[in-house]
This record gives C-alpha cells, sequence and structure tokens, in this order.
C-alpha cells in the first residue's frame, strides 16, 4: 500500500489517500487539545500511545462481532482504515456519572447511574459540539430515525464488550465517546478511534484518572497514564 496525498488534517491525526481508493492512511499526531481546541500542547509518545491502544481496542471489538473502519496497524502512529464518510454524531455512553453530564445535572462525579446512559452531539466545531436530541438529529437530516437506533444499539453493545474488558484490567470504564462513518456499500462502520482521549478511564483500586483529564484538569502526566492503559491492555506486541 503507497501513502498518497493528504486529505485532511484533524486535532489528533492527519488522513492521507493510498494506492487503494477505498483505504486511508491515518497518522496519529502527539497533539493534545480540549475545551474545542482552546488548550493545546504538544506531548510526546501521545501519537503512539492512541494508535496501539486503538488499534488493539478495534481488534477486540472485532473479536465480538462488532466491525470497525480499522485494516491494520502499520507502524507505532499509523493504521490503514476503510474510507467512510463520517456522520457528524458523536456519540457518548456513560456508566458513572462525571465531565460535562455532572456539571449540566448537579450530579457528583463517579456516581453510578441506573443504566448505561446514551447521548448524541452534533459535530460542529464552529457550533462547540451542541448537545442534539433524536428529533434534532431529524431535522438537519444528520441521520435517519433507523440509523439513530442502530448507533444507539451498537454504542451499548460496544460498552458492554469494553466494560467487561477494561474491568477485567482493574479499570472503570466511566464514559466514552464513539464516531461512525458509512463505507461505499452504505454500511455503517464504527470509526475514529476509542483510546483514553476518548474514553473515561479511573484505576477501580485508587480512581486514579488514567485519561485525557489528566491534561483538561492538569492532574499530572498525561503519557504515564497512556501507559499504564497500554500496559494493561497488554502492550503493543499484540497488535
Ligand atoms: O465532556 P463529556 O463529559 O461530555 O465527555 C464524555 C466522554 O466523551 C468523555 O470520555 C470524553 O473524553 C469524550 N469526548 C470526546 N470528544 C469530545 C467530547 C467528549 O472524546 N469532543
Amino acid at each position: 500500500m503507497e501513502k498518497r496525498a493528504l486529505l485532511y488534517e484533524g486535532k489528533a491525526k492527519r488522513v492521507y489517500k493510498t494506492s487503494d481508493e477505498d483505504i486511508v492512511w491515518l497518522e496519529y499526531k502527539d497533539s493534545a487539545t480540549a475545551f474545542n481546541g482552546e488548550k493545546k500542547a504538544t506531548i510526546t509518545g501521545k501519537g503512539r500511545l492512541n494508535n496501539e491502544i486503538t488499534s488493539l481496542l478495534f481488534l477486540k471489538l472485532k473479536d465480538f462481532g462488532i466491525p470497525s473502519h480499522f485494516v491494520e496497524k502499520l507502524s507505532e502512529t499509523e493504521q490503514l482504515v476503510k474510507k467512510v464518510d463520517i456522520i457528524p454524531l458523536e456519540v457518548v455512553v456513560r456508566n458513572l456519572a462525571a465531565g460535562s453530564f455532572s456539571k449540566r445535572l448537579g450530579i457528583e462525579e463517579g456516581n453510578p447511574l441506573s443504566k448505561p446512559l446514551v447521548e448524541f452531539y452534533y459535530k460542529d466545531d464552529a457550533l462547540g459540539d451542541p448537545m442534539i436530541t433524536e428529533d434534532h438529529i431529524e431535522e438537519l437530516k444528520l441521520a435517519s430515525t433507523e440509523e439513530v437506533e442502530f448507533l444507539k444499539k451498537k454504542a451499548l453493545e460496544v460498552n458492554e464488550v469494553l466494560s467487561r474488558f477494561f474491568g477485567e484490567l482493574g479499570i472503570n470504564l466511566v464514559d466514552f465517546k464513539l464516531e461512525f462513518g458509512k463505507d461505499k456499500e452504505g454500511n455503517i462502520l464504527l470509526a475514529d478511534e476509542i483510546s483514553p482521549d476518548t474514553c473515561r478511564l479511573w484505576d477501580k483500586e485508587t480512581n486514579a484518572k488514567l485519561d485525557k483529564d489528566v491534561f483538561r484538569r492538569d492532574l499530572g502526566n498525561l503519557t504515564d497514564a497512556y501507559e499504564n492503559i497500554l500496559a494493561r491492555l497488554g502492550g503493543s506486541q499484540h497488535v
């Protein structure tokens, strides 16, 4: 596979064309951003950690019959993925109260929820990714009612697999964000990344935060936290 022209550069990744029109080449960057890009830093090693962790988690989900865009890890910071058109929705699943949920509703972080909750956000930087209802999604024609049902069902399936998997490693999967895309046949696939940038991961014993909140809230060394997650997942040698 040959790497071709840069297609798109996002906050955390670069996307390149390849010699195969159905496949794109992702390069994970060492940049950290938070609060819709207001807080920025370069963190050496972050690209490698997120690439390794995402690759492991997409393979794990595949084992459980949940397909994603992931094709192959190419190097420490690069992977090949199927080309998809990203649906402009962020699908958040929550198991414990934290982050914006706690802030908006005045519920203390760490409080368990009676069942996993699914939320949708409209992926639009200029609007600051606002939360959006199913009626809004229909009104803006972002996805059909059936597609929204499918996204919810898939997100909850991902939650079941990953909550159990992280649980066995002594980690609480507090919440996470997923993105989905459509391939050229119209299949909806899990896309983007699943990493400590997009999940809240708390040590079960100590409640230590092992995710991007370390950066958002200046809680210490981000790469130490992400290395801890990668080590518990078995390290990079399995991918
Ligand atoms: O900030 P909030 O509590 O809504 O985030 C919920 C989850 O979604 C967190 O795990 C966070 O890391 C993730 N998220 C994300 N990208 C965003 C917004 C939230 O990965 N743009």
